[in-house]
């Protein structure tokens, strides 16, 4: 007779069943991780921070580039060692890797990695309990789930819980819409998320109402193409993203309203409009440009040249002229020449960007433009990237130094890295760092908005005084 398979522990409340997430790539993901985690918690789950000790790991993971796809294969390998030794301690592991290169490459996964008990696509997560009793009795070929399925996972996932939601902080996520339809010839999305797709404004308005109540205050609206939101108004018709800022401001105690990611072509006039006319609407965009070439944004197949992004900005910067820009660039794309990577650097010179990401070009399958060769040597997309970075960089120290001696109301979230200290983020997404009075103390503050005299720079914070001691934390802070 074969040794039998050690069980997974029940879920009597002296043994409770462990589970540890971990999240790679966007804040989509690290979303998902959150939802999953309440899923978890609803089953009977208790997280843990250690892998080494969880009845179920969780791999939620990321395609976008090569580098973040094979990490996962470098942590499966050191899960498996820990699975063995639970093993012969008679405790057993399950492994489930979840996200974008799930989606990508399940089948393959479950294929070749013995050790992966589940795979489950961004679009399944509300199937994970089923996938779970799958597994644990063994059944490998029921336990994979990579559909695109029709109802929508986030009125099957339990709604959070104000508890758990405000352990997190008073800002939170909210995820609009998901998907992407434009096709970018460099990007795995829509392949990994499938098409496009808004929730409806009632389910989003719940849910933001509920959050509130919880004492979130500040919510960021996320979706792969967030503002191609086109969700059902409930009249009959679809709203976009300016609309739905209106019904979610409409919230008492919501204080602020983020979203990200956007495309410079669904930039509409409403939306640059809300910049200007809605307070709750921050003053921070993340805009996403890839290139400053026009050749090589023909190439990307990015549907906007770079007039069309100056004049979405000349058109942001009029609406509210203190908005902070950051965006997204690729280094090395197939065919770029010296002069095309100039006139990226031209682009940011002239924009002047409060933050940015930027990435060397990473062929990824399934894409039009993994297609052709990978022209571009490692070395010229390597030196790109670093000449790009430290521009960016530069213009993000140019970016807070403009701030010193401005007052700015923060929204605080969290203790801060010394005693006595309370942590926030300014209306522009930088966190700043600020001594409380000798009477409050730290949780007073938290999820309170009060005015800030910035006073100094740190290296990746800002630091300031409270502008009103006592009375800026009383009744009448927003
Ligand atoms: N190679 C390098 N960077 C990429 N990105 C997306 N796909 C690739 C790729 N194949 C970058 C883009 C995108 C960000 C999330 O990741 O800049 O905006
Ligand atoms: Fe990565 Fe894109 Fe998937 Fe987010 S949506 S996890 S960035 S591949």
């Amino acid at each position: 007779m074969t040794k039998p398979e050690p069980e997974l522990s029940s879920g009597e409340p002296e043994t409770p069943r462990r589970a540890h997430i971990k999240s790679y790539g966007c804040q989509m993901n690290v979303h998902d991780a959150e939802r999953m985690a309440d899923l978890l918690a609803g089953e009977g789950f208790v997280m843990t921070e250690d892998a080494g000790d969880a009845d179920l790991v969780i791999l939620n993971t990321c395609h976008i580039r090569e580098k973040a796809a094979e990490k996962v294969y470098s942590e499966l390998g050191r899960l498996r060692v820990a699975k063995e030794q639970r093993a012969a301690d008679g405790r057993k592991t399950l492994i489930a890797v979840a996200g974008c290169v799930a989606q990508a490459e399940g089948g393959e996964i479950m294929k070749r990695q013995p050790n992966v008990d589940i795979v489950v696509g961004p679009q399944s997560y509300h199937r994970l309990p089923d996938l779970i009793a799958r597994a644990a009795a063994h059944d490998r070929k029921g336990a994979i789930d990579t559909e695109f399925p029709e109802e929508d996972k986030f009125s099957a996932l339990p709604k959070p819980q104000a508890k758990r939601l405000l352990a997190r902080g008073p800002s939170a996520f909210l995820t609009v819409q998901e998907g992407c339809d434009k096709f970018c010839s460099f990007c795995v999305v829509p392949f990994t998320r499938g098409a496009e797709t808004s929730r409806p404004v009632a389910a989003i308005v719940e849910e933001a109402r509920a959050m509130v109540e919880a004492g979130i205050r500040d919510i960021m609206l996320l979706g792969q193409n967030v503002n191609a939101y086109h969700g059902d108004d409930g009249k009959g018709g679809t709203a976009d993203l300016a609309r739905l800022f209106d019904r979610l401001s409409a919230i008492e105690g919501l204080a602020r309203i983020r979203y990200a990611t956007s495309h410079p072509r669904d930039m509409n006039a409403a939306l640059v409009a809300a910049h200007r006319d809605n307070p709750k609407v921050m003053p921070y965009l993340h805009l996403p440009v890839q290139s400053g070439s026009n050749r090589v944004l023909k190439a990307m197949n990015r549907r906007h040249d770079r007039d069309f992004y100056f004049r979405i900005v000349d058109d942001l910067r009029a609406a509210r002229p203190d908005i902070a820009l950051s965006s997204d660039f690729i280094t090395g794309f197939p065919g770029e020449t010296d002069a095309d990577f100039e006139d990226t650097m031209d682009l940011v010179r002239r924009i002047g960007f409060a933050a940015a990401y930027s990435f060397k070009y990473s062929p990824r399958p399934g894409t039009k433009s993994a297609e052709g060769p990978d022209s571009v040597p490692e070395s010229v997309k390597a030196e790109r990237l670093a000449a790009l970075q430290a521009l960016i960089a530069e213009q993000q120290n140019a970016f807070n130094a403009a701030c010193l001696g401005r007052r700015m109301p923060v929204l605080f979230e969290k203790a801060g890295r010394f005693p006595g200290q309370v942590s926030g983020k300014s209306p522009y997404l930088q966190a700043v760092n600020v001594e409380i009075p000798a009477e409050n103390v730290i949780s007073d503050f938290i999820g309170r908005i009060a005015d800030v005299d910035i006073t100094e720079l740190a290296s990746n914070s800002l630091r300031g005084k409270m502008a009103e001691s006592r009375s800026a934390v009383g009744g009448k802070a927003a």
